[in-house]
């Protein structure tokens, strides 16, 4: 099967290991499995030491599965099966639902794996493109003009990465109206989901909970900090359940006991962990939104949610050029907007070390003032 390069992953595997600032990063600062076990208040670890190491539950534990429903409104543990993270559960919805010739529509910027998979499997691939002046919310006479009677799904992410929008829930009843229309699915992923910047309300709608043909994604990797657990999920009815694991049987067997025993841990826990990762964030945001009142060179509509914002700037120069220059001077690593088919913009991933991003965007400043004098 013939893909495109998945640019933002290549532009990782090329830059990351040289970074000495990391600002490309989507992830809260990771737990240790000691913090973890710290969280959970476990200090007899035979429990895990004693383990077999067999494949566990196929499809997942069904205490996973029932935790992780609990995240939801409506579903039990039938509503989900598990899967090898946020992008293995992209990809199964996509083979299982997707195929050639069948109309898709895809709103970027988003997860390359929206358009790019289903373009591999043939399906005609329509692109709605977000834009900074509606505070990166879709257009939505735009998604209708879009959306035919025989389109299959509409792919997209919410809250987004790289904007950190959130799309409010009356936007989301309509995006749901027009999928019904055309009888489409409406595949979400929601892996920032549980990191609104509102301590008291970090989960936003999601649309498994608003429609029969919704299925949401996630994981463990943003909203609990553990992304080396590999462990992620799809949430849908249970015929989609039943069709998806069907076409995962060739694919994942099992995620693996520990993974799932880790990930039941850090669920039992999760209002310790997702409070500890939005004060992180927050303080994160409160530093790029200095930064950018002070830097004339930049701008951007602050994040609502997530951990990463979309930075437009107004020199002339390809974001990655300027991102790889920026690099190779100063050990800054910043992702290129183009890399998210945005070109002048710049994703900065602001929920890591505060004292790192404060140190990185001062040198960001100093060297853009050496390179680029007129703003
Ligand atoms: C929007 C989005 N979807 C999916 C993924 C993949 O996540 P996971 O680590 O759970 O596979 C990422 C990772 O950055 C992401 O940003």
């Amino acid at each position: 099967m013939k893909i495109d390069k998945f640019k933002v992953e290549e532009w990782f595997n090329k830059y990351e290991h040289k970074a000495v600032y990391d600002l490309a990063d989507t992830c809260v600062e990771s737990l240790s499995i000691d913090e973890l076990l710290k969280i959970a208040k476990l200090n007899n670890t035979n429990e895990i030491f004693s383990r077999k190491l067999n494949y566990g539950d196929i499809h997942g534990s069904e205490k996973l599965k029932e935790l992780i429903a609990n995240l939801y409104e409506k579903q039990n543990s039938q509503n989900i099966t598990i899967t090898h993270g946020a992008i293995g559960a992209n990809q199964l919805v996509m083979l299982t639902l997707i195929e050639p010739k069948d109309k898709v529509v895809s709103i970027i910027p988003t997860y390359q794996q929206h358009y790019s998979i289903p373009k591999s499997i043939g399906a005609d691939v329509k692109i709605l493109k977000l834009k900074e002046e509606n505070n990166w919310l879709p257009e939505l006479d735009k998604l209708e003009q879009l959306v035919s009677n025989n389109t299959k799904i509409i792919c997209m992410n919410n809250p987004n990465n790289p904007t950190g929008a959130v799309i409010p829930d009356e936007m989301l009843e309509k995006i749901v109206d027009i999928a019904r229309k055309s009888d489409a699915y409406i595949l979400c992923d929601e892996v920032y989901r549980g990191l609104c910047h509102n301590e008291k309300k970090p989960f936003s709608k999601s649309i498994a909970d608003m429609y029969e043909k919704g299925i949401s994604t996630s994981s463990m990797s943003k909203v609990f900090s553990l992304a080396g657990l590999r462990l992620g999920w799809v949430c849908a009815n249970e015929k989609i359940i039943d069709q998806i694991n069907h076409q995962r049987e060739y694919n994942t067997i099992s995620v693996g006991i520990l993974d799932d025993y880790f990930s039941c841990l850090a669920i039992e826990n999760k209002e310790q962990i997702i409070k500890r990762n939005i004060s992180k964030i927050l303080e994160g945001k409160c530093i790029l939104e200095q930064w950018l009142k002070n830097e004339n060179k930049a701008d951007c509509v602050l994040p609502n949610a997530g951990t990463t914002a979309f930075v437009r700037y107004n020199m002339p120069v390809k974001s990655t050029e300027l991102c790889k220059r920026l690099q190779d001077d100063t050990g800054v690593m910043i992702l290129p907007g183009e890399t998210m088919e945005m070109d002048n913009y710049l994703r900065i991933g602001y929920g890591n070390n505060p004292e790192k991003l404060k140190k990185a965007l001062e040198i960001f400043s100093k060297w853009l003032n050496l390179n680029f004098t007129q703003a």
